[in-house]
């Protein structure tokens, strides 16, 4: 882990399932810390660059994004000082594996999205255990829970990770069309408005905010 005291924090998205929503959650952290009047950026290290492209595409995004294929800068980056968050956006493939370790070990915490099906059981295993063999902090994210379906979803999710060790924030975000919808319409979720908008944001929000609890922990050695 790099040093926490005089840089900005780096926050490695990471899941080894492709599909979690991992760019939908560094989009919509970055959205959240502009909503605040925060400075943050996306590093995207995939070399795809799919979140770079979806970024720049954004007429006002209000946070900065760069395409980095080299995971050791992240340390430079963050030197700069110049952000309140640097959200690591991390390849989902298995020949990604490489890149995840090195990136993990950049950063600061590790954010895992997570959604509870059968597909996703062994890479969010494989995954969380990257994470703590970097000894890096980490939580997953219950992600696309189905609000209408009653508590259950959750209470499902956060058994399986219960049972694999792994840690999760008590924040959560919930299923809306509004995800691939605000991206279509080359908006941020805080940006774009339509149905359910403000419960995306309030999702997103809750979040950000566990997360940076989080690092404050980390800031005072605990
Ligand atoms: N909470 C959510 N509700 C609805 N759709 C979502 C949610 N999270 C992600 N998605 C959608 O799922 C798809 C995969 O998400 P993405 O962020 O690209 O995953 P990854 O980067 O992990 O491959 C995208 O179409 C995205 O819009
Ligand atoms: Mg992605």
């Amino acid at each position: 882990m790099p040093d926490t005291g005089a840089a900005s924090w780096i926050v490695a998205v990471c899941s080894q399932k492709g599909g979690a929503g991992k760019s939908t959650l560094v989009m919509s952290l970055a959205a959240a810390v502009a909503d605040s009047a925060g400075r943050a950026l996306v590093v995207d290290v995939d070399p795809q660059a799919s979140t770079a492209d979806e970024v720049d595409k954004m007429a006002n995004p209000g946070f900065d994004v760069v395409h980095e294929l080299d995971p050791a800068r992240l340390s430079q980056l963050s030197r700069v000082r110049e952000y309140d968050l640097i959200l690591v956006d991390t390849p989902g493939s298995l020949e990604g594996r490489d890149v995840l370790k090195q990136v993990v070990d950049n950063s600061h915490f590790a954010l895992l999205p997570y959604v509870d099906e059968p597909f996703s059981y062994d890479p969010t295993q494989r995954t969380a255990q990257v994470v703590q063999e970097a000894g890096v902090p980490h939580a997953a994210v219950v992600n696309r829970i189905d609000s209408r379906a009653g508590a259950d979803g959750l209470t499902e999710a956060r058994e399986r990770l219960d049972e694999w060790g792994v840690p999760y924030f008590a924040s959560f975000i919930r299923q809306y069309v509004g995800y691939p919808k605000s991206l279509a319409a080359n908006k941020t979720v805080y940006q774009w408005r339509g149905k359910y908008s403000a419960h995306m944001r309030e999702d997103i929000s809750r979040v950000q905010a566990e997360l940076q609890r989080a690092l404050g922990r980390i800031a005072s050695g605990g």
